[in-house]
């Protein structure tokens, strides 16, 4: 028996594995149930009583042997397959590039409006782009067949002569006002439609941002403050600003926001048409009639309103003259921008 132990040992000593086949013959040959080992532990009831103790620990050592050498060659065998797995892994391979995307430029400088506006205490207001004639027309004092309706080529749904293409984002002052929580300090950015043949000047989806001040004893001035704020902070501290008298139906007074022009600082250019001066938005006081419309006791409260097109703000920033590259997705154009400075 001893003998036979011995044979056992160097056997699995001198055992070499290359394959994970070559490992299960291992182990099936010294380790499972049936393989040499176990059939000595079978054997050793045969074994006279006085070399029991000596053949016992002979035959634990062997076991312990066949586990641990079982144990390293499959260590080593892993090992092998993982080094191999490296070598075919090429470290001179250039590597697939991660390209960044970048923000639009009309969503930069729309919510570089939003963030100036938000440091004033405004809070930002959404509403429906598709409107009934209610919000985007009556309510703000456009009176029917009135031609100020034309001031605004509209996109009508054919099944529904109610129902409209916003013509601007005024429609979600109204719907604010109609909630009644006073005082109102919000702004609405938003997309607009007119129907307008597409240009460089002119396209039939824009974006505009407008805002809606309301409490008691809200004045011009306060318009005037709030706009001068909001120009110095989006374009810079030497770019003024001048009201030119307007007329919108929803405002009374109204005014049209100019901005001395950023490329020849008012001295006269093509791009200001030589005047010196940009047009940024509209704005005006509230008319009472729009209060009144909304529920909103106009002999008690007062407010301001301005609009901008978000389209306008970025072409001026930017320097961009022709409009149709907003919606072309020409990614050479959009690559440029990636912050709202
Ligand atoms: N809704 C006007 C437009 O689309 C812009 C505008 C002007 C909005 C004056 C206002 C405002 O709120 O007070 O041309």
């Amino acid at each position: 028996m001893l003998d036979k132990i011995k044979e056992i040992n160097t056997e699995i000593e001198q055992f070499k594995i290359d394959t994970k086949e070559q490992l299960e013959a291992f182990r099936l040959a010294f380790i499972s149930k049936k393989g040499k080992v176990s059939t000595l532990f079978d054997d050793f009831k045969n074994v006279a009583n006085e070399e029991k103790k000596l053949v016992g620990q002979e035959l634990n050592k062997l076991k312990n042997l066949a586990q641990q050498r079982f144990d390293s060659l499959a260590e080593t065998l892993q090992n092998n397959s993982s080094s191999s797995a490296d070598a075919s892994l090429d470290l001179s391979l250039p590597p697939v590039p991660h390209e960044l995307g970048t923000r639009h430029p009309i969503t930069l400088v729309k919510e570089r409006i939003i963030q100036v506006f938000e440091r004033m205490g405004f809070n930002v207001s959404d509403g429906p782009e598709i409107e009934d004639d209610w919000h985007n027309f009556s309510a703000l004092n456009f009176p029917e067949n009135h031609p100020a309706r034309e001031m605004q080529d509209t996109f009508f749904i054919e099944k529904n002569p109610d129902m409209i293409l916003r013509t601007h984002t005024s429609n979600v002052q109204v719907r604010v006002m109609e909630q009644g929580k006073l005082p109102i300090r919000s702004i609405m950015p938003g997309r607009v439609y007119r129907n307008e043949a597409i240009s460089a000047r002119a396209h039939c989806m824009f974006h505009q941002v407008e805002g809606l001040y309301i409490d008691e004893n809200v004045s011009f001035s306060d318009l005037k403050n709030t706009i001068y704020h909001f120009v110095k902070e989006l374009f810079g501290k030497d770019v003024t600003v001048r009201f030119r008298p307007s007329f919108f139906p929803f405002t009374e007074p109204s005014a049209e926001i100019d901005i001395s022009c950023l490329i020849c600082k008012g001295a006269g250019c093509n791009m200001c048409k030589h005047s010196g001066w940009v047009e940024i938005g509209g704005c005006g006081m509230v008319d009472p009639n729009v209060l009144e419309n909304c529920k909103i006791d106009s002999t008690k409260y007062s407010g301001f309103a301005f609009g901008m097109g978000v389209e306008r703000i970025t072409n001026l920033k930017y320097q961009i003259r022709d409009l149709r590259l907003f919606t072309e997705n020409d990614i050479r154009f959009l690559r440029q921008f990636t912050s709202a400075e």
